[in-house]
């Protein structure tokens, strides 16, 4: 049984990358930003769990204060090993350069980005002992930065950033590390992007979030022989 750290597992990408780990059977760990959360998350899960055989954890910390994850998990029970650690929540706030204030920034960086490094630098050892993965869930806007997304797309450029360094520093570790790049994908942040943009939203019209969490899965899955570093998901037609 391969034991799994995932954050946003409470929405879209996130809640079908656990859900399908949870019906192999693996150990989950959900990471969610609050104890209310983390109860919530866990109860949305515990059927599929307890239908398949899989273990559910959690942890609580909040992306929003990477500075205070180390002292949060201090206090709790941690995995003692991990095959893979997920990173899959995010927030997106549109807006003109000339309009984004600090606070935006610092909030999008802070969970986009710097709560991803934080975290791994916090669960790299127990990822190590097992030659495990680290995926991060990025997005096109980590690969091109359009009009209107300037903080997302710093926050998502800096995530790349981040896995290649990590990559070229864990390879001899044995630790494999892939970025996903996933295209507009129907969950409540596409929701929010349309709202934002002024425009209606048709689900039909963009990557169902259970195609993009195959991705994920592929990543890991793949055999130690071969390493996926970089994937880019598209909306198909
Ligand atoms: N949807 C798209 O079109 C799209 C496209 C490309 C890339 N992506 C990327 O895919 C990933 C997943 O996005 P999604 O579309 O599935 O988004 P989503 O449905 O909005 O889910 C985001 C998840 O992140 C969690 N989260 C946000 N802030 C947090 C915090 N401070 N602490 C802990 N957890 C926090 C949320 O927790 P709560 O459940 O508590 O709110 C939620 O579970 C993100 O990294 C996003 O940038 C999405």
């Amino acid at each position: 049984m391969a034991t799994h750290l995932i954050t946003g597992a409470g929405s879209g990408i996130g809640a079908e990358v656990a859900r399908a780990l949870l019906e192999r059977g693996d150990e989950v760990w959900l990471l969610a930003r609050n104890a209310g959360r983390a109860k919530e998350t866990a109860a949305q899960f515990a059927p599929v769990a307890e239908e398949h055989g899989g273990r559910l954890r959690t942890l609580v910390g909040d992306l929003a204060q990477p500075s205070r994850l180390s002292w949060a998990f201090g206090h709790q029970t941690m995995p003692a090993e991990l095959d893979s650690l997920l990173h899959i929540a995010g927030v997106v706030d549109l807006g003109r350069v000339d309009e984004l204030t600090p606070k935006v920034w610092d909030a999008t960086l802070a969970a986009n980005l710097v709560a991803p490094a934080e975290l791994t630098r916090l669960m790299l050892p127990q990822v190590r002992l097992v030659r495990g993965h680290v995926v991060f869930v990025n997005s096109g806007a980590g690969l091109h930065a359009n009009p209107h997304w300037s903080a997302y797309a710093a926050s998502k450029h800096g995530l790349k950033a981040l896995a290649d360094s990590l990559r070229g520093e864990e390879a001899a570790a044995g630790v494999r590390v892939t970025s996903v790049y996933p295209g507009r994908t129907a969950t409540p942040m596409q929701v929010k992007v349309h709202r934002q943009e002024g425009k209606e939203y048709d689900p039909q019209a963009w990557i169902d979030p259970a195609s993009v969490a195959r991705t994920v899965l592929a990543a890991i899955d793949l055999p130690r022989d071969a390493h996926l570093t970089d994937l880019t998901v598209r909306p198909g037609s």
